[in-house]
This record gives structure tokens, C-alpha cells and sequence, in this order.
């Protein structure tokens, strides 16, 4: 395990991007990065007005208010109050507007590239019994009072506002007397930016799940599957595109159909539910498959429907496996399509159909982000209605139909909107799985749709 104690004399005082106010940069990492190229950065900064928080792209926050009453952080369409030592998290690309509410503040911020470090947790202790795996690295921040504690048999005392840098694997402890108060941020290194973006900063997106449902009451061996489809139809116009799609395979109870980005399994579980197939999906992230196989197993359907982690541009099965094939909203996180689409004829049996059910670049510009499929640019791999028709074919399908439905993705979005907005609200919503952000991903993707920046597009082809 890898101490970094940093004391106060160590820190660099800097005035802000905005010219109000100054920031003392605890750590930028790595060595040489300046304020907008670090991977990470920890900094402490007094607020004493309101003003627009410094974007920085790209980039997740977390954010602890140490003094002060509180302190709102303004969103283009919401507004996040920060009260005193309760982290908070957003995407820092949006800068917010910070208005104070009573009073100067002071907030210790940790900041970490979303293409290199993920967060997985950040909380407020008093005192810190942890382990950490190989590759994590733990930030911890004595907000007040001396700390003193061993990591791995090194003894450690710190004093207020110093920071301790913690690098895995190993376990540490750490102690304080009275009302003292620290901030513990964990973070693991990225190994998947995509996935990275579906898991979305909860440590068992299953156990989150679970907990969602048994706080509303619902008893996990009784659940139907509306109870779960404000999330497990992961795409515009969710289960009724699903049941468009089924309608275009020919399905009997014998066929076995090929789900390619399953999620959290909802398509699949809608045809198997339908026809009677089999449907096996394939999902890039690992904690959405966990997530769709125990959804199965609540909702007794473990028979015909399962799921594994794979990559769709490299598909584990063998050749003609499948009697049908689908893939929904996923083409746009795959740059490589020309190899998503091989690989869907591989499997496919001769002559048998395969759907993809897409978001495609409309005419109107350049997509706004953050979508649900990418927080930025760099995931995002959204083909024109040509190139996608082109992809298909050169990979050897006839192409059945093309279908656009944007326009009825926009009355979808409109009646999701005005029905109480309940997609937007939890208990069980993708907010769950995407984290809050996922509000502002949601009103985007329609807005994109609404100014024709983007469209969605159903292909039915043969193999
Ligand atoms: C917007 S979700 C759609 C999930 C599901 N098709 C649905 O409609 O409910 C996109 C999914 O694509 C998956 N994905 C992205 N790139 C992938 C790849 N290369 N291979 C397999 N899955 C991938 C993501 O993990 C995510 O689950």
C-alpha cells in the first residue's frame, strides 16, 4: 500500500478561471497536468458569491461543503443543494451556477477523468475502517481535528485540513476524537470508458436494484414484470419498439434469438415472454448482466432467457447459432460497426432476420450531450441513416425495411414528459442505474430528436 500525506505547506493557492475567488490545489495528478489536463485533482475553495462553477469536460465531480450554511448548485434545468457534509456528485462539463445561501462557504472537491478513474464512493466519516484491491486508489480529507491511525502497520497522524493519498491493495484505519469530521472518496481505475459509463458509480448495481424494490414495498419473489420496466427497457418507446421488433423475427418457441447489448435484459424477457424463444443476451457490462440474470431468476424466466458478458464486435459463439437476432440503442457506443454487424451475420443462421433498432445522426447538428449512451463525444459512435444501411449491407444482409420513428419517439417523449413525469421520479428509475445525471441525458435525447440532431431508425434484415 502507497502513502501520499500531504500537508498544507505542500498546497498551491490559484486564482479562478471566473476571477472570483481563489482555489488551493491540494494534488493534480499526473505530474506536470495543469488545471485543465490533470486526471485528478483535489482542491479546497472558499465561495463567498454566486458565480458559474469553472467547466471542465469531460470530468466527474465530487463535491463536500466543509463550512458554511449550504449552497446551491444552479443546472440548466435543476437545481442540487449542497448541505454541510453531504457529498454530492455532477458531471463538471455542465458548470453550474454556485449561489451560496446564507453566507460564505468552503468545499472540498475531488475531480477525477471519467476516461481514467471512476468514483465508487464518497462519504463523510468519523472514522475509516477500510480495504482497498489492487489498482484503487482512496482520497481522504481531514476536515476537522487530528486523525491518527495504521495503514498496513505504518502509523499515520494527521492534522486538520491535510490529506492523505491511499493506493491498494491493503487496509487502513483511521481515528479521530469527538464531533471531527473526514471525506473519504474511492475511486478504481477505468478499464472500459463504456462501461465505465453504464456503471454508473454504484459499487452492486443488483444490490441497488434490490434495495430500490424492497423499499416500496415489493416482495422480490412476487414482482411482475411492469415492476421493473421503468428500467429494464433501456431505449426509446421501451417495450412497445420491443414487440415492433418481435414482430419482424417469425418467431416460434423453438427459436433461439440473440439479444446483442442486452442491458438489463427487459428486450429479452419481453420476446421470451411473447413467443415463447429462448433469448440469450450479450452485454458488454458486467454489472448489467449480473443485474438482468437475477431480474430472470425474480421473475421465474431463467429457462429461456440468459445473459453473458461479451463484446458484440467479437461475439462467443459459433457460427449460424441463432434463428433471429436484435440490437437495441447500442450501435451508437460501437465505432467499429462494420465488425457489430459481421459478427451479427456470423451467428444468424442463412435466410433468418435480424433487427437493429437504433439512434442514427439526423440533419439537424451535431448531438447535444449528455445522452443516455454517452456523457460526451468520446463514447459516442452515431451513424448516418446511409452509413448504417451501407454497414448492413457490406456485411452481408438484405435490407428488409427502414423504418424512421422519430417522430413517434417524439409523441413518446412527450406523453413521458407530461404523464407526472414518471420515468424522471425514483423509486426505480434509470436514474438509478445512471446516476442524477441521467435527468439532464433524458431531456436532451428528446431535445436532440425534437431539432432533428438525432433520429431513430429500425433496419429489418436477412442474413
Ligand atoms: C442504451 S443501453 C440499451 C440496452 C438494451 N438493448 C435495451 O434496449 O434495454 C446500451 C447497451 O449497450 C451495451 N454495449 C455498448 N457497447 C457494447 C459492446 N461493444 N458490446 C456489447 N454491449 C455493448 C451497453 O453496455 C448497454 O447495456
Amino acid at each position: 500500500m502507497r502513502l501520499t500525506h500531504l500537508t498544507q505547506n505542500q498546497y498551491d493557492t490559484r486564482p479562478w478561471k471566473n476571477g472570483k475567488g481563489v482555489t488551493t490545489e491540494i494534488y493534480l495528478a499526473p505530474d506536470g497536468t495543469n488545471q485543465s489536463d490533470f486526471d485528478l485533482r483535489i482542491s479546497l475553495a472558499p465561495i463567498t458569491e454566486s458565480g458559474p462553477f469553472s467547466p471542465f469536460p469531460g470530468v466527474e465531480r465530487r463535491i463536500t461543503l466543509i463550512e458554511g450554511v449550504g449552497l446551491d448548485l444552479a443546472f440548466d434545468d435543476h437545481v442540487l443543494r449542497l448541505d454541510p457534509f453531504q457529498p454530492q456528485g455532477f458531471d463538471t462539463g455542465l458548470a453550474p451556477m454556485g449561489r451560496p445561501l446564507d453566507g460564505p462557504v468552503r468545499v472540498i472537491n475531488v475531480m477525477a477523468r471519467r476516461t481514467r478513474w471512476q468514483f465508487t464512493g464518497c462519504k463523510v466519516v468519523s472514522k475509516l475502517d477500510e480495504a482497498l484491491v489492487e489498482g484503487d486508489l482512496g482520497v481522504f480529507f481531514a476536515a476537522s481535528g487530528t486523525w491518527t491511525g495504521s495503514v498496513d502497520g505504518t502509523t499515520v497522524t494527521m492534522e486538520a485540513h491535510e490529506t492523505l493519498l491511499i493506493e491498494g491493495p491493503g487496509s487502513f484505519r483511521l481515528n479521530t476524537a469527538g464531533q471531527n469530521k473526514g471525506i473519504f472518496a474511492k475511486l478504481k481505475p477505468v478499464t472500459n470508458p463504456i462501461e465505465i459509463h453504464y456503471d454508473h458509480g454504484s459499487n452492486d448495481l443488483t444490490e441497488v436494484i434490490t434495495k430500490k424494490l424492497q423499499e416500496v414495498g415489493k416482495d422480490l419473489n412476487n414482482l411482475t414484470t411492469t415492476d421493473l420496466n421503468t428500467i429494464d427497457e433501456f431505449h426509446v418507446r421501451a417495450r412497445k419498439a420491443t414487440l415492433e421488433i418481435g414482430e419482424n423475427m417469425g418467431l416460434t418457441e423453438d427459436s433461439r434469438v440473440l439479444d446483442i447489448g442486452s442491458g438489463l435484459g427487459g428486450p429479452a424477457r419481453t420476446i421470451a415472454d411473447t413467443y415463447h424463444s429462448h433469448v440469450t443476451g450479450i452485454d458488454l457490462t458486467a454489472s448489467f448482466c449480473k443485474a438482468a440474470n437475477t431480474i430472470s431468476k425474480w421473475l421465474d424466466m431463467t429457462d429461456r432467457t440468459s445473459f453473458i458478458q461479451g463484446d458484440a464486435t467479437n461475439l462467443p459463439f459459433p457460427d449460424a447459432s441463432f434463428d433471429a437476432a436484435m440490437t437495441i440503442h447500442v450501435a451508437m457506443n460501437i465505432a467499429e460497426k462494420d465488425l457489430l454487424y459481421e459478427q451479427a451475420h456470423r451467428v444468424l443462421k442463412p435466410g433468418c432476420v435480424f433487427v437493429a433498432y437504433d439512434i442514427v445522426q439526423g440533419e439537424g447538428g451535431d448531438i447535444r450531450y449528455p445522452v443516455p449512451w454517452a456523457r460526451d463525444a468520446s463514447i459516442s459512435h452515431v451513424s448516418t441513416p446511409d452509413e448504417m444501411h451501407n454497414a448492413l449491407q457490406e456485411a452481408g444482409f438484405r435490407i428488409l425495411s427502414a423504418t424512421d420513428s422519430t417522430k413517434e419517439s417524439q409523441a413518446w417523449f412527450d406523453t413521458m414528459a407530461t404523464e407526472t413525469a414518471v420515468p424522471l421520479i425514483p423509486p426505480l428509475t434509470l436514474q438509478t442505474v445512471l446516476g442524477d445525471d441521467f435527468r439532464h441525458m433524458f431531456s436532451n435525447l428528446r431535445r436532440n430528436l425534437t431539432e432533428r440532431r438525432a433520429r431513430t431508425m429500425m433496419f429489418v434484415c436477412r442474413a
